[in-house]
């Protein structure tokens, strides 16, 4: 969508519907919340579809005949659905159901990369990785002696696509990166990444941990082997993510974790393992928390997510305006064109963590620290930043309230 279209989101009634915005942190003070890349606030159409299903459909899945577990399984499987059709999945059978982008990212290094990957093989990542799309490949390497590259991040927090055309003369096996960083909130050039991935030979995996809440993402569109979500950073519950895998590359992959319901049958000393998506969902998965992830994607479905990229456009827009009049404060990161709603920033002479604290005496809410990005951070020489991230409720006038706070901060510690 070009970003000159007006802005069409009714943010007002978007903010009636999520009841914790209506929270006063201490009497008198309205929260600001400035901190979605942590985790999204929820809006009531989640939390009532988790409260009814316990109230009224609460059963196991997938091993009852009785009205209320043919409910729950029905309800289940239309939120795995409702997903695929979300992100353009061809089937809801590519849909696994994990606990968050993390356990994806690991079902994916410990299933497909321990069946595929012999010693010396290349893996690419890139240096604005999440810890999440780091460690896991750390370990797999150090267990199959792989050998991991970097595609470097440049002074203004982009990747650098010339080295990475360097690397890919290395034959990897697979690219593995973000589409979307949560410290400098770069979008990433996904769809160009994994077409030369695919050029070289290489599959793909999309950390979509910070994407899929913020931007239209399709799956088919971008050809993408391996997508990985968290459902609490897109108005969903805590405790459900998604691995999207393409069906070929799925059926190849032996079992993550082994229990009820993965397998078709079992002996004594053997298993045959159930069909997709069920192989990879081993025990009682979080049967409330998908059905409030369907929900979730639904409702953002109904608002647009051209519009919701659009509405955060705005606002880093004029985030990065505002704090460039702030003295000594300086932003990670490109400029708004090239990013999502997220500010990471430092404060010359004071720390990120009595910033933050002192923002929250204003009610605002931002996080302070290496955001699970340790080595971007030794890449910048800072040890942490403070960062404030929009979503869909988040307006202007709560980025003048960061400024004024910002303002005081100096005032007090400057
Ligand atoms: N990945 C989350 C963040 O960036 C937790 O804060």
């Amino acid at each position: 969508m070009p970003q000159s279209l007006p802005v069409e989101l009714d943010v007002a009634k978007i903010r009636a519907d999520f009841p914790i915005l209506e929270r006063e942190v201490r009497p008198g003070i309205r929260l600001v919340y400035l901190d979605s890349t942590a985790t999204s606030q929820k809006p009531a159409v989640v939390i009532k579809v988790m409260d009814e299903f316990y109230r009224k459909m609460n059963a196991n899945i997938h091993r009852g005949v009785h009205t209320l577990a043919e409910e729950a399984t029905a309800a289940y499987e239309e939120a795995r659905q409702r997903i695929a059709n979300f992100i353009g999945a061809k089937h809801a059978r590519e849909i696994i159901f994990t606990r968050n982008a993390t356990e994806a990212i690991n079902l994916v290094a410990y299933s497909w990369g321990r069946k595929f990957l012999q010693p010396g093989d290349v893996i690419i990542l890139t240096e604005m990785e999440h810890h999440s799309n780091l460690v896991p490949w750390q370990i797999l390497a150090e267990e199959r002696n792989l050998r991991l590259e970097f595609i470097p991040v440049t002074a203004d927090g982009l990747l650098d696509m010339g080295t990475f055309n360097e690397l890919l003369g290395l034959q990897p096996k697979l690219v593995a990166f973000t589409a979307m960083s949560n410290v400098l909130g770069t979008i990433n050039p996904a769809k160009e990444i994994i077409q030369l991935a695919h050029q070289a030979g290489a599959l793909t995996l999309v950390d979509g941990a910070q994407s899929v809440p913020h931007l239209p993402v399709n799956v088919q569109e971008l050809d993408v082997d391996f997508l990985a979500f968290s459902g609490h950073k897109m108005c969903g519950p805590t405790g459900i993510g998604v691995l999207y895998g393409r069906e070929t590359l799925l059926h190849t992959m032996p079992p993550f974790l082994g229990g009820g319901d993965m397998i078709r049958k079992v002996y004594l000393r053997s298993f045959a393992p159930n069909e997709l998506p069920h192989k990879f969902e081993a025990g009682t998965p979080a049967i409330a928390e998908a059905i409030g992830l369907g929900a979730a994607v639904g409702y953002l479905e109904n608002i647009g997510m051209d519009k919701i990229k659009a509405h955060e456009h705005e606002l880093i827009t004029y985030a990065l305006e505002c704090l460039s009049e702030i003295p000594g404060l300086t932003v990670l990161g490109p400029p708004a064109d090239k990013k999502g709603g997220v500010a990471s920033f430092s404060i010359s002479g004071i720390h990120p963590h009595d910033v933050a604290q002192i923002l929250d005496r204003y009610g605002i809410a931002v996080r302070a620290g290496h955001h699970c990005a340790m080595p971007l951070h030794d890449k910048f020489n800072l040890p942490a930043t403070t960062r404030a991230s929009f979503y869909l409720y988040n307006t202007k006038e709560e980025i003048d309230q960061l400024q004024m706070a910002l303002g005081q901060v100096i005032k007090l510690l400057g």
